[in-house]
């Protein structure tokens, strides 16, 4: 395995997967998804300051470069990429043309956390870019980032070819995730309402009902802060009708303490009985 600094390379056929390092098993599924599509795996480590609209989520993001060294190789990495900013971004973080990301971008994470998606679609950019990958290889854990960076490169990466990978959970059902690190063990608990979120609607057939049980379980939990619950049309992003039947995603979102909590999962609805 190279760990390249700059990359000056030109290599057939790349899968590629990007991160911002600090790597659990989430990360690694996705790296040994690459390994079955390609002899040559590429990995970047690059925590991207302009999809973070906070200085202070930037500057406590954790940064473990040589454990993600070790477990990038363990997991079939051939190359480990950790760009500077001049490399990415020569023109200048003040200076940078940020890449909308329209109507979607600004709903859910978007609303929230406003520019965090152009800032998303401007470093993948950038990294499709300088690496010309073949495929891109991306978790379903960031459900809306893996939708609109799948339109978006339809359109200006038409060879890249997006590739998701499904979410790694821990033994509570938890969505594993590098914020996870900051929670302590209560809070970890409190993270549980999550997976209980979604064992509660397992059979629920109409959107009333999901609703209303997923709402139940999210806002009696203490500790928890809900900032949204929606549920939406996976190949629109668009939230449902009343009397919609069909496959519909889940995402929710809230706030243990000082730390974000995304998750989303699959159901599917009969409609209005
Ligand atoms: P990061 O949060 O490091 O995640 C890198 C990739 O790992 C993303 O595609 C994300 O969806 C995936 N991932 C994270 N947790 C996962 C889990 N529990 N199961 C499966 N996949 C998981 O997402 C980013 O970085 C950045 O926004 C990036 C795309 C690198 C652009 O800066």
């Amino acid at each position: 395995m190279r760990h390249l600094t700059h990359f000056d390379e030109r290599i057939d056929s790349l899968a590629f997967v990007p991160t911002m390092g600090a790597l659990h098993e989430g990360h690694l599924a996705l790296i040994r998804k690459a390994r079955e599509l390609s002899a040559n795996v590429l990995v970047s480590v690059y925590v991207n300051p302009t999809q973070f609209e906070s200085h202070d989520d930037l500057a406590k993001y954790p940064k473990t470069l040589e454990r993600d060294l070790e477990l990038a190789v363990s997991a079939g990495a051939d190359f480990l990429w950790t760009p500077s900013v001049t490399e990415i971004y020569p023109e200048g973080l003040a200076n940078v043309n940020l890449i909308e990301a329209g109507v979607i971008g600004d709903l859910y994470e978007g609303r929230s956390r406003p520019n965090h998606f152009s800032g998303v679609l401007t470093v993948i950019s950038r990294l499709f870019a300088i690496t010309e990958p073949r495929y891109a290889i991306f978790g379903e854990k960031d459900f809306q980032q893996l939708f609109l960076i799948r339109r978006f490169a339809q359109k200006a990466f038409p060879k890249v070819e997006i590739v998701s990978g499904e979410t790694v959970r821990d033994r509570s059902g938890i969505a594993l995730s590098s914020r996870n690190s900051r929670l302590s063990s209560t809070e970890l608990q409190i993270a549980e309402v999550l997976p209980r979120a979604r064992e509660k609607v397992v059979g629920a057939t109409t959107l009333q009902f999901l609703r209303a049980s997923l709402l139940e379980v999210l806002s009696a939990q203490s500790g928890f802060r809900l900032d949204y619950v929606e549920v939406v049309n996976p190949s629109t992003l668009l939230p449902v009708a009343d009397d919609y039947s069909g496959r519909v995603q889940v995402l929710i979102a809230g706030w243990i303490g000082s730390v974000r909590m995304i998750d989303n999962f699959p159901i599917e609805l009969r409609g209005s009985v």
